[in-house]
């Protein structure tokens, strides 16, 4: 099996990876004790430019019941950030303290960009509203533990689907299993970039399209709900015009399956209803808790890693950055272009076309 030495993406897993990890995670379940000092002597580091309340406590959760020390920050206020430090120079020196990293950005391709200055894994945590691949974990473990396995069901992805990090890896990672077809529950404002909608099709994954909850909710077998990005938006009164576009409460499950699966990455901001934490169908405390066991089995994998030079990272002036105002590139004016795989028009840290490239 191919080593796996960062998580910045879906691309950086595989099915078989994902198995093993998966497998490790089932055992950490059943036999915690079994792992408690078995990352005796490491360190993660935690590096969060953003708010975090499930993914930054339960990487340090995870880390301590392994055995591991932690520190990190959750505001870079109190580090040399605050004085203008690159992220490039920042990255190199916690890598040197370190044996993983976790890092949260709100630039999209920011975990990209450690990890080609890292001797240690890098692990995104999220960067921006791009990706989030261990919430992505996190999700197919509570599938795979509610279900038994990972294959023959139908998906409603609902509310931001434009600015909300874990739909966009959870789509892509789903593209590994068979039989899944997804429900695009969004208003018009706020649909999954087309991006992802060119990558459902590229790699044969059935979806519909629709505005309307209600409508749909009786033929899902996972809903998937999602918080209206706030912190995304520009325009304070598009925000509050989308805020509610949709609550789930008892009344709209009335006609949804009985063994229909709730899901939500939280912080949910009003678009579940509390009423229906009580119901068997919400399963989405018990997917912030399957996140620690996930996040343990990946950090038990990447602490034992042997530390690695990258390769070194070409030093000429970029001849143009991407357009995207919330790229990496435009704060890091130093790194090197990047193109996405198989591409010649996709910018390699955000994503986002490559026509928006400015000069
Ligand atoms: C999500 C995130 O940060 O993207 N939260 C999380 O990590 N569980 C979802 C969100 O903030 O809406």
């Amino acid at each position: 099996m191919a080593e796996v030495r960062k998580l910045v993406s879906v691309d950086d897993m595989t099915k078989q990876w994902w198995e093993s990890l998966y497998t490790c995670c089932r055992d950490i379940i059943a036999r915690p004790g079994v792992y408690a000092d078995s990352c005796r002597g490491k360190i993660l580091v935690t590096m969060f430019y953003e708010p975090s309340t499930r993914t930054n406590f339960s990487f340090q959760a995870a880390a301590q019941r392994l055995g591991a020390g932690v520190f990190g920050f959750s505001d870079p206020i109190g580090t040399s950030v605050s004085k203008g430090e690159t992220l490039a120079d920042t990255i190199r020196m916690v890598a040197s303290y370190s044996d993983t990293i976790v890092i949260r950005s709100p630039q999209e391709g920011s975990a990209t960009a450690a990890a080609m200055y890292s001797d240690v894994p890098v692990i995104n945590a999220g960067d921006g509203s791009h990706f989030h691949p261990t919430q992505t974990l996190t999700d197919l473990t509570t599938i795979a533990q509610q279900r038994g396995d990972i294959s023959d069901f139908r998906i409603g992805l609902c509310g931001d689907l434009k600015n909300g990090r874990t739909v966009h890896s959870l789509v892509e990672a789903l593209a590994m299993f068979p039989g899944i077809s997804f429900t695009l529950i969004s208003p018009s404002e706020l649909r999954l970039p087309g991006y992802l909608v060119e990558g459902m099709t590229a790699h044969g994954q059935e979806y519909t399209e629709t505005r309307s909850l209600a409508d749909c909710i009786s033929e899902l077998d996972i809903l998937y709900m999602t918080r209206v990005q706030r912190e995304r938006f520009a325009d304070a009164a598009e925000y509050r015009r989308l805020k509610n576009v949709y609550i789930l409460t008892m009344k709209t499950l009335d006609s949804a399956k009985p063994d229909l699966m709730i899901m939500h990455p939280l912080p949910r901001y009003g678009e579940i209803s509390p009423d229906v934490d009580n119901d068997h169908r919400a399963k989405y405390f018990e997917q912030a808790r399957y996140g620690m066991f996930i996040r343990m089995a990946l950090l038990l994998e990447f602490m034992h890693l042997p530390r690695q030079a990258p390769p070194p990272v070409e030093c000429r002036p970029p001849s143009a950055v991407c357009g995207n105002p919330a790229c990496v590139t435009q704060s890091d004016t130093y790194l090197p272009q990047l193109l996405a795989k198989n591409s010649t028009n996709i910018c390699g840290y955000c994503d986002k076309p490559i026509s928006a490239l400015t000069l």
